[in-house]
């Protein structure tokens, strides 16, 4: 016969209280590094939510398990490595290199200019001209970019902010010229300029313009790209800034309040524009919170769309999102030991339910990937998929006492940031007073200090270091690109059709001024081979640049 409950668990209490006399535990308190308290052990009587309430079914609300009801056992998490450097053609030769190992969808990494909307004869391009990512100046560029790639048959995500609108319009184009319409294209543009101000620093237009240019492209995709996702709202680079993972949803999810706070002032329909907005997360080492914490965030954002604004299409409460595993994680110190820690990250994200995912390689804190090392990096996610089980059952996390708890914590502390947020005025209002950066700037020195003092160990960086290694078989791109990226811009200036050019750019500039959707008139200069340089300037013109906060 079976003791009851309690006389087990004050039985265990005592074993505790007699076995840390002799053993005393290594921590005096355990925390997540969101420092929520960590407790010895989760059970039954740990308060947890009701299961149809709080946790519910896979691709119903609130969607805790999963926002499609058979998650990977239908379709595998899209394999979707980041990926560009130098010039459009070697980028090219990356993307069908990776296509050929199995990776299924693309990602495109763009260099600081393109970015920033110079062109790479702008000097202020000088020395980062396919550096961090591909040159991309005009539409030849971009048809290079996708050569011998169907638009129709493979989804691209940009990662562009600022000058999403460009990009965008390059992809219509280059794909028209393949004769896939804009209707059939599938992927995402980043186009989240709010976490730019926040964490990253590609942006160029003060938040109003910004915010209109988002809205102008929500509508646009509304009518002439209903496949596309319209916007990756993105806590992966607040969290590589040094917020916690409570502050990366809160923030982020701030901030998608934001969009559909805009795009209804604009004037659009919620339930038109919310099923094409996505997200992108980070996965970091703590792999419980990591997991937890996108459970977290899908059950808040169900809530918020359902309840706060009314959003009655079921597409509009699925919180989708892109994980990309924690570039900060990464440690320049004996880098094998980084597939590790991807590897960890990667099954997080898996167990949290992600819908594609980017794993870093393990160079990645030294330079750009090199063809081995993302090919490791993509063969983690294989691995995962084929070899774990972990994608056999849907949430195997669910239902976990501890689980289920952070889940709770989690989705509790976000929701109180999202209220002081709101009370601020909201995520515009917050960001230009400075508020999430002072909380990030706080998390990331109280971080700092941990690892400093030891009290979180970081392997190879603060303990069982080596000898310094030297790192021999890096990426570099060729110093000479730049200088052929620019010949070749130059080249295309002087062959096109110039009349033509200037007429779309003073068009683009009257819809500007006239408060007009500025899109179309976006799409029109790039097929007459406008830069992105030339459009940037224009709406730096009429919108004026933004200095920071
Ligand atoms: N059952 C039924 N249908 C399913 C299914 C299942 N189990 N699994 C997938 N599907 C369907 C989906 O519903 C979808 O169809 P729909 O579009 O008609 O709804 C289709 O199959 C494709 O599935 P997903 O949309 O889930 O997968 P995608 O990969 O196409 O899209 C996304 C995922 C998160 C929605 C999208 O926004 C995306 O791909 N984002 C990627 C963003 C990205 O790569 N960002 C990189 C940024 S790099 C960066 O910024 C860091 C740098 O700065 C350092």
């Amino acid at each position: 016969m079976t003791k009851p409950y309690d006389e087990l668990k004050q039985e265990w209490e005592k074993d505790v209280e007699m076995t840390t006399q002799r053993f005393p535990e290594r921590k005096e308190a355990f925390q997540t590094s969101s420092e929520l308290p960590i407790n010895r052990i989760y059970t039954p009587d740990q308060g947890n939510a009701s299961y149809e309430e709080k946790i519910g079914f896979p691709g119903q609300y609130p969607y805790t398990r999963g926002i499609q009801p058979t998650m990977y056992r239908s379709r595998y998490w899209t394999m979707r490595q980041y990926a560009g450097f130098g010039s459009a053609e070697e980028t090219n030769e990356r993307f069908r290199y990776l296509l050929d190992q199995g990776q299924t969808g693309l990602s495109v990494a763009f260099d600081l200019p393109t970015q920033i909307g110079y062109d790479s004869d702008d000097p202020m391009a000088d020395g980062e001209v396919g550096k961090v990512g591909v040159a991309i100046d005009s539409l030849h560029d971009m048809e290079q970019l996708f050569d011998q790639i169907p638009l129709d048959k493979v989804s691209t995500s940009m990662t562009i902010n600022a000058p999403a609108s460009i990009l965008l319009a390059m992809y219509i184009a280059v794909g028209e010229k393949q004769g896939v319409s804009p209707a059939q294209l599938t992927g995402t543009i980043q186009n989240d300029i709010l976490k730019e101000y926040i964490a990253r620093g590609t942006y160029i237009y003060p938040p109003k313009p910004s915010m209109r240019l988002i809205t102008d492209i929500f509508a646009y995709c509304q009518e002439n790209l209903p496949k596309f996702n319209t916007i990756s709202i993105s806590g992966y680079h607040i969290r590589e800034a040094g917020s916690t993972a409570v502050q990366e949803v809160a923030f982020t999810i701030a901030n998608g309040m934001a969009y559909v706070d805009a795009a209804i002032e604009a004037g659009l329909e919620v339930d038109q524009f919310a099923p094409r907005l996505a997200f992108f997360f980070n996965a970091h080492n703590q792999f419980f919170e990591e997991a937890a914490k996108f459970r977290a965030a899908r059950r808040m954002w169900a809530s918020i769309m359902k309840d706060h604004y009314g959003a009655q299409n079921p597409k509009s409460w699925k919180l989708r999102f892109h994980t990309q595993t924690g570039g900060s994680t990464l440690t320049a110190q004996q880098p094998d030991n980084n597939i590790v820690r991807v590897t960890l990250q990667a099954l997080a994200a898996v167990m949290g339910g992600t819908q594609s995912l980017h794993t870093n390689s393990r160079d990645e804190a030294l330079a750009l990937p090199t063809e081995e090392s993302a090919r490791i990096a993509l063969r983690t996610q294989q691995i995962i998929a084929n070899e774990s089980g972990v994608a056999d059952t849907i949430d195997p996390l669910g239902g976990s006492y501890y689980v289920e708890a952070l889940t709770d914590q989690i989705e509790q502390e976000a929701n109180a940031y999202i209220e002081r947020i709101q009370q601020i005025g909201g995520a515009v209002q917050a960001v230009e007073e400075g508020f999430m950066q002072r909380e990030i700037h706080a998390a990331a020195y109280e971080a700092q200090k941990r690892m400093e003092s030891n009290e979180d160990i970081v392997v190879g960086l603060n303990e069982y270091q080596v000898e310094e290694e030297i790192h021999a078989d890096l990426l570099r791109v060729d110093e000479a690109l730049e200088k052929s990226q620019i010949e070749k811009t130059k080249h295309v200036r002087e062959t096109r059709d110039q009349p033509a050019v200037d007429e779309s750019l003073r068009k683009l500039r009257e819809a500007a001024q006239l408060n007009q959707n500025v899109m179309p008139h976006i799409v029109e200069a790039v097929k007459v081979y406008a830069t992105v340089g030339e459009i940037a300037n224009v709406l730096r013109d009429e919108f004026g640049e933004y200095t920071g906060m």
